[in-house]
């Protein structure tokens, strides 16, 4: 963790929440893919939740870093978060899946995305760009 390449997030990428999702990227499960993903929202209350990607052998029971963040954050009491950065090691920097998109959906559409990759490429969007009229009850 104290190599530069980690510690140094993109411009105008919060440097706290991609060190988070760089951090759990770091502790994906992955040995079917090797594709690694870290997911970092920050809830309304400022606290940082982190998320990785964890495989199964059963395939569909794969849990994409962004549900294991959100996971996390409605687990801890939170219900609504701000700016979520998500770090893959593609050259394009991954997006969220369409069942990714309405679990985030779920708790903020207004949020801020950060799709970023580990050589430092960013784009940056919401929730609501990436799940244009998603599904509500
Ligand atoms: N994956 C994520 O965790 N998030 C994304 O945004 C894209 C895909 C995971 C699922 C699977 O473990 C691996 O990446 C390859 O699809």
């Amino acid at each position: 963790m104290t190599s530069s390449h980690t510690a140094d997030a993109p411009a105008g990428v919060p440097q706290d929440l991609w060190l988070a999702a760089r951090r759990a990227q770091m502790n994906a499960y992955v040995p079917y893919s090797s594709f690694p993903v870290g997911a970092a929202l920050r809830a309304a209350s400022g606290t940082i939740y982190a998320g990785a990607n964890v495989e199964n052998a059963s395939f569909g029971l794969t849990r994409c870093a962004e549900q294991s963040a959100v996971q996390a954050l409605a687990t801890a009491g939170e219900r609504a978060f701000t700016e979520l950065v998500v770090v893959s090691s593609a050259v394009e920097p991954a997006t969220p899946c369409g069942a990714c998109r309405q679990v985030l959906f779920e708790f903020a559409p207004e949020a801020r995305v950060y799709l970023v990759n580990t050589a430092g490429a960013v784009r940056e969007t919401t929730v609501a760009a990436l799940l244009p009229a998603g599904f509500r009850l």
